[in-house]
């Protein structure tokens, strides 16, 4: 794919550090993250993965500047992430509930901009561009509902492509779908970020999906919800379907991210193991902190055949 459209690379940092979100109030209230500290660099593709309800969509909502979190805090390119930001653009959980169905599919696409100041002759340039970008070039008179989910999931992505932010939030976005275009997504995904050079954080609850498509997966697990682990994913930038699942780093991988949830969700019930650090003796553990979830797709350590770990939460709290 051509690099056509504009967006500005990878923009700047995301720099979550510390940050706990409780809901409600009093016997109501419910802790759902705590001390959940976590970097992303731009042009870096990570995954954060973690079981249904640890609080994934919580952790992006904060991320996209829509909620605020009750402690901690949240910068982009070094400012207090208090409301959206014009340099993130989010993908939403479902698109059946975020896609308009009384609205062509064009429209659907360049609505948003409307409410950026963005002038109708732009917003459906960049509508018919975002739509050519994802494959759907002659749907734009179509309305919603007169295409397939894979599609309409595809209009969502083209809706927070139209944005042209360099950074870009997706809520398991292909959760909806079935299974060969949950494939064909992935790989559109990958090469879009690849093709506009744009940093994406995806979250999911899908461990192969995670490895398949990050740099860099970090784990989130425990109750209340925090990082419990952070693994670079050595798999190169070229990916596969079939020889990249095959792998068998991309099966040490997500052996690694499995066995790492199910510890957080034991030590939550208060039945199991403490999660331990995997550091060896060639490599002391840093006292956990804040920052321990923290760090660049560089900062891995690479040993062995086993999965490269970055830095790890060393107890789920
Ligand atoms: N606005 C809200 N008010 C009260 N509780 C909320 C609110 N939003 C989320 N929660 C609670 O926070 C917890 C985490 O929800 P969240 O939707 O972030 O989980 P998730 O990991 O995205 O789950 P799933 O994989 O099912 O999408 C849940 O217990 C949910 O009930
Ligand atoms: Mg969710």
């Amino acid at each position: 794919m051509q690099r056509h459209m504009k967006t500005g690379g990878g923009g700047s940092s995301l720099v979550v550090e510390d940050v706990c979100k409780t809901f409600g109030h009093g016997a109501d209230e419910h802790r759902v993250i705590e001390g959940l500290s976590l970097r992303v660099d731009p042009g870096e593709f990570v995954c954060v993965v973690g079981p249904s309800g640890a609080g994934k969509t919580t952790l992006l909502r904060c991320l996209s500047g829509l909620i605020r979190p009750t402690t901690g805090t949240i910068r982009y390119g070094g400012e207090l992430l208090t409301r959206p930001h014009a340099d993130i653009a989010v993908v939403f959980q479902d698109y059946r509930g975020s896609l308009l169905p009384w609205m062509r599919v064009r429209d659907n696409v360049a609505f948003p901009l409307e409410g950026m100041g963005v002038k109708r002759a732009e917003r459906n340039r960049r509508a018919e561009e975002c739509l050519g970008a994802v494959g759907l070039a002659d749907v734009g008179d179509k309305y919603p509902w007169q295409l397939s989910g894979g599609m309409q999931q595809r209009v969502a992505i083209a809706r927070g492509l139209a944005y042209e932010a360099p950074v870009l939030l997706m809520d398991e976005p292909f959760g909806s779908v079935d299974a060969q275009s949950r494939f064909d997504l992935e790989d559109l995904t990958l090469s879009l970020r690849a093709s506009l050079g744009i940093t994406v954080v995806l979250v999911t609850h899908d461990i192969d999906e995670a490895v398949y498509l990050g740099d860099r997966v970090v784990v989130i697990g425990g109750r209340p919800t925090t990082v419990v682990d952070n693994l670079v994913v050595d798999l190169g930038a070229d990916r596969d379907q079939i020889t990249t699942r095959a792998d068998h780093r991309f099966t040490d991988l997500r052996t690694r991210v499995l066995t790492m949830i199910r510890e957080a969700q034991a030590q939550a019930q208060g039945e199991g193991p403490t999660v331990r650090s995997e550091s060896t003796s060639e490599e002391p553990a840093p006292d956990r902190s804040p920052g321990d979830a923290m760090g660049g797709a560089t900062g891995g350590t690479g040993r062995g055949d086993g999965p490269a770990r970055e830095k790890t939460g060393r107890a789920v709290r």
